[in-house]
């Protein structure tokens, strides 16, 4: 895949906790409740503070591959994007389409909310099961075809929680 240098550097990999972010908007890799979870879920709910909860309370959950905007409270991330990725069952149940459906939301949502910095995490391949490298090829995919048409949002990071993320997004860049 041949990536225009412009709109490359436009993507940062981060190592490290998402919640330290000072962005518009991180995104938590939710579940279908919005209630809250353990992983990244867990992370930004005990950062954010018990107001997102309630917040969350009233969206009345989300379907896989969609997304929901909250506030952030006390993060440093102005606001939250919830969006449900698939639970891996070998790849044969429509994972990848969800997963794509899962950035592609989000990206809606930061364009719409006109966010100039947004952080990933590795959605789905934690918990959910997710093979790294397949789910970070289709998070490279469906940003960089974002960013190749929107000039918002300006900057899209991937917060990796490991080193073996980042190194999934590097291949996926095909910056090694
Ligand atoms: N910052 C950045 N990334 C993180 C953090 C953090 N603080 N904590 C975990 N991660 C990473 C994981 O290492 C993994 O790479 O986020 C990625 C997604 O893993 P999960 O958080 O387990 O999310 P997911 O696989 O999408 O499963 C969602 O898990 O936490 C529950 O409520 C959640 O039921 C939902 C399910």
């Amino acid at each position: 895949m041949v990536i225009d240098n412009a709109v490359r550097s436009r993507i940062r990999l981060e190592l490290g906790d998402i919640t330290r972010l000072s962005v518009d908007a991180i995104i938590n890799a939710a579940n279908s409740s919005l209630l809250g979870g353990g992983g990244v879920d867990g992370a930004i709910h005990r950062a954010a503070g018990p107001e997102l909860l309630a917040e969350c309370r009233a969206l009345g959950g989300c379907p896989p591959g969609e997304a929901r905007l909250t506030r952030g409270y006390r993060l440093p991330a102005g606001h939250v994007i919830h969006t449900v990725g698939p639970i891996w069952r070998g790849g044969e149940a429509g994972e990848a389409g969800i997963l794509a459906n899962c950035y592609r939301s989000c990206l809606a949502i930061a364009q719409d909310q006109r966010f100039g910095a947004i952080a990933f995490p590795a959605i789905a391949t934690g918990v959910y099961g997710f093979p790294r490298e397949a789910a970070a090829r289709i998070a490279v995919a469906e940003v960089l075809r974002h960013l190749a048409e929107h000039e918002i949002p300006a900057t899209v990071i991937f917060a990796c929680f490991d080193e073996a993320t980042r190194e999934a997004y590097r291949a996926a860049l095909g910056t090694d």
